[in-house]
């Protein structure tokens, strides 16, 4: 049988390619979008990162998602420098959820409380996506906006403390293959898994309609 790092990745493959290939993520690949987009897609992480961060601390003691609190993935300090960057000292008056993200925040909030194995699947799809595909996206909005290479703006994208992150992303998978949840679990954590993959295309699909492109 695949083990459960190997099961997470296939069985989510093809949300993947959805949540990669939305209309936003092209446009904001392909260098077509303002960095106002930009700005708003930020915002919309804070208030996911602020779900996941949140009850970190309290989950650090869960037998089952414990292990997979690591400071050195914390984002929420991060994704504050680059807002503060982007739209200035009061940035947090300025910033709201869509209806997507709070959907997205509130069903991971649920899961830190109530279900800690579900939160492993929200905490896998965001970090282990961050230090992949992330560093594509970081390479583009340097480029395309001009920030400081791995400077003020896409400090989100840069994880200071991880300097190998192929290694780290090993040693991700090993607790993955660790978890201690029996198959069913695992199929739970896995469906999960496909709905946080859902939740951000479905963030994605509310900001390509708040920056349709003209053209
Ligand atoms: C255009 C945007 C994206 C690009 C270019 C991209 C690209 C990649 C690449 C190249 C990998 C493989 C890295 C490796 O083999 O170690 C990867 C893995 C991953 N990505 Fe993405 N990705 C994008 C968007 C997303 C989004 C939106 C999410 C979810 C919110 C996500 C979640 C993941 C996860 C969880 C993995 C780890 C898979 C595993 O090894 O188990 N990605 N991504």
């Amino acid at each position: 049988m695949d083990s459960f790092s190997t099961l997470i990745r296939t069985a989510s493959h093809e949300q993947h390619v959805e949540a990669e290939t939305s209309t936003f993520m092209s446009d904001l690949l392909g260098g077509r979008l303002g960095v106002d987009a930009y700005a708003r897609y930020t915002e919309q992480l804070w208030f996911v990162y602020e779900a996941l961060e949140a009850g970190a601390e309290k989950l650090a003691s869960d037998p089952v998602a414990g292990p997979f609190i690591q400071p050195e993935l914390f984002r929420l300090t991060a994704l504050e420098r680059d807002l503060a960057h982007l739209r200035g000292p009061g940035w947090q008056a300025g910033v709201s959820a869509l209806p997507a993200t709070r959907a997205y925040a509130d069903r991971v909030r649920e899961c830190a409380e109530e279900w800690p194995a579900g939160y492993i699947a929200h905490h896998y799809t965001r970090y282990l996506g961050d230090l992949s595909g992330g560093q594509i996206i970081r390479d583009k909005a340097e480029k395309t906006w001009g920030f400081e290479k791995k400077g003020d703006g896409v400090r989100f994208y840069v994880f200071e403390e991880i300097t190998n992150p192929a290694a780290f992303k090993r040693g991700y998978r090993e607790l993955l293959d660790a978890v201690r949840a029996d198959d069913l679990e695992k199929q739970r954590i896995v469906a999960e898994c496909k709905k946080a993959f859902a939740l951000n295309t479905g963030v994605f699909r509310a900001l390509g309609e708040e920056f349709p492109l003209s053209a």
